[in-house]
Parts: C-alpha cells; sequence; structure tokens
C-alpha cells in the first residue's frame, strides 16, 4: 500500500471510531510510545511462566498483568496461573477445555443469552451441553437451570455463567448455582465466569457482584479491549492451578510449556495491558467505573425523559433501548437484537456524543421537520 491508501483505511477506521455507541470497547488509549515494537517481532510463545529457548518475548510483562488480575479477582498467583489472550473467545474456549479435561462426562450449562461463540467452542470441543432459558433481564433462569440438573445429577456439572452479558449487562448468580449444586448434592462440578466485559469492571462496582475466585470459581475469561481497551484484540483467562498443571506437558522444539491454545502468542498486547495497570491501577479503574456509570445513568434518563423505555441492569454501563430506526442503528453502529438495542457507555464515550444521539432520535421520534422541509414548507 503506498501511503495515500494507509492514510485512507487510518481516516475511515478512525471516522468509525468515533461515531460508535453501540460496542463495548474504549476509545480512550494511547500506545504510540510503544511504536518502536512494531520493527521487532515479539513472540510469547507457549507457558507465561516457562521460558522458551525462543527468547524474543514479553513474557516477565505478561506475568504481572495476570497478577494484578488475579488480585483484582481475590486470588494471588499461588492459586491461580493464567496468560494473555486474543480476546474473550479464547479465554472462554480455554476455560471450557480444561473443563473438559477434569469431567469428560460432564454436562455443560448455559443461559440462551451466553454470546454466540460460546456454542461454537462446545461443537469445536464436542462437550454435551444445555441451553437454559433466560430470564427478560437476560439472567440466567434458575428455575429452569434447576429442572434441567435435576434430571441428570448423577452426571458432571459445567456451569457457564455470564457476569454481564452481551446484550443486557445481565449477571448470573452464583448463589443460585451453589444452592442447585448443594440441593441435587452434585460432588464433580466447574463453574467457569464469562467475565468479558464486566471483568475489570465488577470488582469496583459497590455492592460488588459475586463471581470471583472467593467464592470459589474454577476459572474466568476478561477482556482486555473492552473496558480498559487496546489496538489490538486481547484478554486473559485465569484458572485455579490444579487445572493448568493437569493438562501441561513440555515440548523440547521451544523447551517450554505448552499449556495455551496457540503455541506463537502475542507479545505486544501485554505492554499496552500492562501500560495500562501502571496509569490507572485499582483506584484509576474504580474512578474509570464511576464515570462511565455517571454518562450511563445520564443516557438512561435522558431517554426516559423523551417517553423512550430505557433501562438498565444494577448500575450498568449499558443502556437498552427499544431498538431505533435502521439509520439511527447504523450511523451510531448500535448492536441489536430482536426488538432491543444498546449503547455501551465506555470510556472515550462523551455527553456531548450521547446528546447528539438524542437530539437525532428526538428529530426521528416526533417528526421535526429537517430545515429544508421547514423551509419549503
Ligand atoms: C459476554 C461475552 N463473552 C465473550 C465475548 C467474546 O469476546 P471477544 O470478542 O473478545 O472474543 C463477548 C464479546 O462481546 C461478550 O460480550
Amino acid at each position: 500500500m503506498n501511503t495515500t491508501e494507509i492514510k485512507a483505511v487510518y481516516d475511515r477506521i478512525k471516522a468509525n471510531s468515533e461515531s460508535f455507541l453501540g460496542y463495548p470497547v474504549a476509545k480512550d488509549f494511547s500506545y504510540s510510545d510503544y511504536a518502536p515494537f512494531l520493527d521487532i517481532c515479539i513472540n510469547n510463545v507457549g507457558d507465561p511462566e516457562s521460558p522458551s529457548t525462543f527468547a524474543i518475548d514479553t513474557k516477565d510483562i505478561e506475568r504481572q498483568c495476570i497478577a494484578f488480575f488475579a488480585e483484582m479477582l481475590s486470588s494471588s498467583m499461588k492459586d491461580v496461573w493464567g496468560y494473555v489472550t486474543n480476546g474473550g473467545t479464547e479465554g472462554n474456549l480455554y476455560a471450557l477445555y480444561l473443563a473438559r479435561e477434569s469431567f469428560p462426562n460432564a454436562m455443560v450449562y448455559y443461559s440462551e443469552s451466553t454470546h454466540y461463540s460460546v456454542k461454537k467452542n462446545l461443537h469445536l470441543l464436542n462437550i454435551p451441553n444445555i441451553v437454559i432459558r433466560s430470564q427478560d433481564n437476560g439472567e440466567m433462569d434458575y428455575e429452569d437451570l434447576e429442572q434441567t440438573v435435576a434430571l441428570r445429577r448423577d452426571k458432571p456439572a459445567i456451569f457457564f455463567l455470564n457476569i454481564g452479558t452481551t446484550m443486557t449487562e445481565a449477571v448470573d448468580k452464583i448463589s443460585e448455582i451453589k444452592r442447585i449444586i448443594k440441593k441435587y448434592a452434585i460432588k464433580d462440578y466447574f463453574i467457569h465466569c464469562d467475565a468479558a466485559f464486566l471483568g475489570t469492571i465488577a470488582p469496583y462496582i459497590d455492592p460488588k457482584p459475586k463471581f470471583d475466585f472467593a467464592e470459589g470459581i474454577d476459572s474466568i475469561a476478561i477482556s482486555g479491549h473492552k473496558f480498559m481497551g487496546s489496538p489490538i484484540p486481547c484478554g486473559a483467562v485465569l484458572v485455579k492451578r490444579k487445572h493448568r498443571d493437569r493438562i501441561a506437558n513440555s515440548v523440547s522444539y521451544v523447551g517450554t510449556m505448552d499449556t495455551t491454545i496457540t503455541g506463537s502468542r502475542n507479545g505486544l498486547t501485554p505492554l499496552f495491558i500492562w501500560d495500562f495497570i501502571q496509569k490507572h491501577g485499582h483506584e484509576g479503574l474504580k474512578d474509570r467505573v464511576k464515570a462511565s456509570q455517571e454518562i450511563a445513568a445520564y443516557t438512561e434518563h435522558k431517554l426516559n425523559g423523551l417517553g423512550i423505555k430505557a433501562w438498565r441492569n444494577n448500575e450498568g454501563l449499558t443502556v437498552v433501548l427499544p431498538k431505533p430506526s435502521e439509520r439511527i442503528c447504523k450511523k451510531y453502529q448500535l448492536a441489536s437484537q430482536d426488538d432491543i438495542a444498546h449503547i455501551i457507555c465506555i470510556p472515550g464515550i462523551t455527553f456531548k456524543q450521547i446528546d447528539a444521539f438524542l437530539e437525532d432520535l428526538k428529530t426521528e421520534l416526533f417528526e421535526i421537520p429537517t430545515e429544508f422541509e421547514a423551509v419549503i414548507a
């Protein structure tokens, strides 16, 4: 590509980035300090805790990121192990793989509000699974879960929980899962939390939802490019150490342990996550959550003021609303499903952008004539 073509691609993505309101991807980052890394090959091949003979990695940085996440999720590197992934999908795939290795005859239970990639992951892993109904807010229907589990209480169970569903940011209740486990005396079970969006948000919400290692979960997947922000999709998966140890085997070709989904792994994204952690830390994340909640509350309130039935789960950043016109959905890149759409108030979205969206919506709703129509009327 010549420079004009490169600029055209950049300008297109930059303009589209500025206008979207419907996807949970932060916009307020800059990692241009890391530009020199674009001229070298970085590869975190294999296990982050095991050095490779191919030593062009950022595994030391990656381990620091995982240690931060472990602490954020009420654990420590003594008990949990993890690595920086390519995003939520890989983290969920990895966790389901470990769950299957723990309990080869298990049944997976997950709600119909679960991210579309999970069905594909289960297909890849060939694990039997049952979809559980969801409540209207997107949370799992625990009655349906209970009835389903009761019929298969002899089987090991893998519970796949949403800590923030994709459409409505609903949180499945771990207390309900534990109640069912106890009631039916299920001895062999594995609890995975898909916290792709809320993983770096929920720890800073007051009151904090119950979802982390303090609750006895086995694994958790979180995203890095969503609430923290990154130019390249990324995330992290953290698992109880014993699960990782079960599948670990050493590979002489690269001199490291083959404990991750892919062999060659991204060494650049741990630098971005680490940079974010250095700059923001726990306190910064807390402030970031609060600022985003304020924009979400404002959006919900203003939409309700227009007579639109907008709502949020808890104090979430996802404002759910009846699906607006195709034109509005396209202009603001609003994700929709059936008759609902959402605005996700992630860092980088401003009150000004919300106001512009509201004006557009108002014009359409009340059919205020455009300037041109007003002149010719
Ligand atoms: C709840 C949930 N899980 C998993 C994913 C997949 O994450 P990724 O796109 O990072 O692979 C998403 C993405 O939006 C999600 O919302």
